[in-house]
């Protein structure tokens, strides 16, 4: 066992699997990395933190987290530079955010030299798994979650916030098909909409189940209280492009303040491109789209990155959107970001941080 940062304990696994796997064909979040990162919050301190061989957690059936739900989580991407160096995109986006999101669900703050130093240390022990394809990456998926064995209704006294990583591809292998609810909400104002709380995610399976039952792939949520404005889809945050503005629904506190959507909105700026962030309503894009004024829409997110949508459902009608090759502007800020990840291109917004 080595121990780094003096706080941080490490023990190799004895026996990679990464010889087993293809780490450059796997689907999204079924393969696991060699190592894992694991924190312990108790007795109003953090305690251990150790890297240990991915593997079982011991938990028992009163564990709170299993009953009330408070639970937050993130995901980040690590990449290889053209040189075939490891880097991470936004890593301070992402320590940021879930310190935002604990606040919400009323758990304490996760410290810098746990999340940040934690997570560097485990993915240059895990560099070897980091995809080399062009559209993959090594999916970082950090968890924090309620331990204490009580089913006292309250915010937990322990906590465990454990890293673990997954190679994989693409998140849609196809432009993406939305359908309208007005059915169900995911969030509303004063909610939980804008923490990335394990909840909201849960809460939108059944629309989603409703919505692949009819041969879409997600939902297109609309403002819990009129069901008038776009909100996002669930798995990314969503843009459109009418008239040659790019406009996206501003976070109004119902909405996950995406990362992927942060540097999509600064690149398109930057390239000259009119971006509006403000509320848009789903009535505003069906006029558009009647007028033949929209010429793109997409979503933006970790998992996903830039994902064209082909099909918006709306009470009932299809919008079918036009050709991918047709478009300009998603495919352009996707390359952009791809250039930036792997080095092609500097980083001047200092996004990209070396392992
Ligand atoms: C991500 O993009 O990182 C997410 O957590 C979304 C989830 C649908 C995979």
């Amino acid at each position: 066992m080595q121990i780094v940062n003096s706080q941080i304990s490490i023990e190799k696994t004895s026996h990679s699997r990464i010889k087993e796997q293809d780490i450059n064909n796997t689907p999204f979040g079924k393969v696991f990395s060699d190592h894992m990162l694991v924190a312990t919050y108790a007795n109003n301190s953090w305690q251990e933190v150790k890297i240990t061989p991915y593997g079982n957690i011991s938990i028992r059936p009163s564990l709170s987290v299993l009953h009330y739900g408070q639970a937050v989580f993130e995901g980040l991407k690590a990449y290889k530079n053209y040189q075939g160096k490891p880097v991470l995109f936004r890593l301070e986006a992402n320590y940021k955010r879930i310190n935002n999101s604990a606040f919400r669900l009323c758990m304490p703050s996760i410290p810098k030299e746990i999340f940040i130093d934690g997570l560097k240390e485990l993915i240059r022990l895990d560099t070897d798994w980091i995809p080399t394809k062009s559209d993959s990456a090594l999916y970082i998926r950090p968890i924090y979650f309620a331990t204490d064995e009580s089913v006292g209704l309250k915010p937990a006294n322990s906590y465990k916030f454990i890293i673990l990583s997954s190679p994989t591809g693409t998140f849609y292998s196809a432009p993406v098909k939305l359908i309208v609810t007005d059915k169900y909400v995911r969030a509303s104002e004063g909610g939980t909409g804008a923490a990335k709380c394990a909840g909201n995610y849960a809460g939108s399976f059944l629309a989603d189940k409703e919505a692949k039952e009819q041969g879409y792939d997600n939902v297109l949520w609309l403002d819990g209280k009129e069901k008038k404005y776009i909100e996002e889809c669930g798995t990314m945050n969503v843009a459109f492009v009418i008239n040659d503005v790019l406009i996206t629904p501003k976070l109004t506190g119902s909405i996950l303040g995406g990362i992927t959507r942060d540097s999509a909105l600064t690149l398109f700026r930057d390239m000259g491109v009119k971006v509006e962030e403000r509320l848009i309503s789903i009535d505003e894009v069906a006029k558009a789209y009647e007028a033949g004024n929209i010429s793109e829409a997409f979503g933006m997110g970790t998992a996903a990155t830039i994902a064209h949508i082909s099909v918006i459902n709306y009470q009932g009608k299809d919008m079918i959107l036009p050709p991918v090759d047709e478009r300009k502007y998603a495919s352009q800020v996707l390359q952009k970001l791809e250039d930036i990840k792997t080095g092609k291109v500097t980083d001047p917004y200092g996004w990209i941080c070396q392992l």
